[in-house]
């Protein structure tokens, strides 16, 4: 059966009468993840690669180390129960990460990745009549679900700091649904601190939700917003096991807030979920030193980085996550096209940015084999390029 695409669910007639038929027509509206928007971003390159796994992919905040050993062992045990549905897995991942965020079982909902739940979020709680606030730039998918909802986006600059301006965004629109701060924020890596997220939960309309996305909290020194749902209030916090436990291509991800907030997302969809997704989360979360001993190598071979990126006087943004923005001084396309001829494949410009481009910590060895690239990059002199090599800026502009 076909999808709807963007197009059909935001083509102005169709769009509003859509929106008013059943919730089961909103489920068809397509779930973005990381992967397509990146995938975007590497077609409208000069050289677009014949697939292959060869080349270096530092361009989807992926992580390079993978699933962890336990993780594996887990997958592997589980395949003969592969032909089941596995409920007691089920249960028993939702029962643990709910013991280790300190809430009860029924706060917690598991999708196949983080993705789902934000785009049920912003399909829930935003509407013609309840805006989408967000920083910029930010990470992009909650706001194209925003869209398909109808709703007006409120994209806030970040602070002079790089962290979320949740005093702007609080301000923004009285009648907001969705206030969505990404913490640390993808593309930046930078966070914004606890007391300015208490500040939005605080001063935020009384209609709107607070979707804090954490998907890269533990690469960070970032303080989780996670008393806020402990104390019942109106936030969503959102977890996947896609970043620092490297398993984007297993799928695994949680919402935690409110039951009756979570009962409002389930009303969009929910995940089927893989059985192997589920017993690998499980097996990452009973692994104590998995989180720290990554949270090690990924900074190191970040901070390397920069070490070499300041020798070199190129321009960068702090970041405190496993992705980083260079300022290359001109559109970040070119550098990225050139870099893709040495099959290095780095990520995207943001539409508010358009001269940055995002790169993803990869192995030391493919950070040597970027440092190469990247300098002969910024060494061929920039030209007005010639558009017709790049397929399109994106539909709405927000990225590049
Ligand atoms: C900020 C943020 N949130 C959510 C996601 C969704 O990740 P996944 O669906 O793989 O869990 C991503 C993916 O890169 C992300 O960067």
């Amino acid at each position: 059966m076909s999808q709807p695409t963007n197009e059909i669910a935001c083509s102005g007639f169709s769009r509003r009468s859509f929106l008013r038929t059943a919730s089961a027509s909103l489920v068809a509206a397509p779930i973005l993840t990381e992967a397509h928007f990146a995938r975007a971003a590497m077609m409208s390159n000069a050289a677009i690669p014949e697939f292959s796994m060869k080349g270096v992919y530092i361009d989807a905040n992926e992580n390079p180390l993978g699933p962890s050993e336990n993780a594996r062992k887990a997958i592997a045990d589980i395949i003969p129960n592969g032909g089941r549905y596995a409920p007691p897995v089920y249960f028993s991942v939702i029962k643990l990460f709910a013991e280790q965020m300190g809430v009860p079982a029924d706060h917690v909902m598991i999708y196949d990745g983080s993705s789902p739940p934000l785009h049920y979020s912003s399909l829930a709680f935003t509407s013609p009549s309840r805006s989408f606030v967000c920083g910029n730039p930010t990470y992009e998918a909650g706001q194209r679900a925003a869209e398909i909802a109808g709703a007006k986006i409120h994209a806030i600059p970040l602070a002079k700091d790089y962290s979320h301006d949740t005093e702007a965004m609080v301000k923004a629109d009285p009648n907001a649904g969705l206030i969505y701060i990404c913490n640390p924020n993808n593309p930046t890596g930078t966070t914004t601190s606890k007391a300015q997220i208490d500040y939005a939960v605080a001063n935020k309309p009384a209609s709107a939700v607070v979707l804090v996305d954490e998907a890269y909290i533990h690469l960070s020194d970032a303080t989780s917003a996670i008393d806020h749902v402990k104390a019942g209030k109106d936030v969503i916090i959102l977890r996947t096991f896609s970043k620092i436990y490297g398993m984007a291509g297993i799928r695994c991800g949680f919402a935690i807030g409110r039951p009756d907030l979570l009962k409002k997302l389930e009303n969009f969809g929910q995940s089927p979920m893989p059985i192997t997704g589920m017993i690998a989360a499980q097996a990452s979360l009973m692994d104590a030193d998995l989180v720290p001993t990554r949270k090690k190598i990924i900074a190191d071979t970040r901070n390397n980085t920069f070490a070499w990126l300041k020798a070199n006087k190129y321009d960068f943004v702090p970041s405190e996550s496993n992705c980083f923005m260079i300022d290359v001084k001109r559109p970040g396309k070119e550098i990225r096209a050139l870099m893709a001829k040495d099959q290095v494949y780095i990520g995207r410009s943001w539409a508010a940015w358009p001269n940055h481009v995002r790169v993803t910590v990869g192995l030391p060895e493919e950070m040597a084999t970027f440092q190469t690239s990247f300098k002969k990059a910024m060494s061929t002199p920039a030209t007005a390029m010639n558009e017709r090599h790049f397929v399109r800026r994106s539909e709405d502009g927000l990225y590049v």
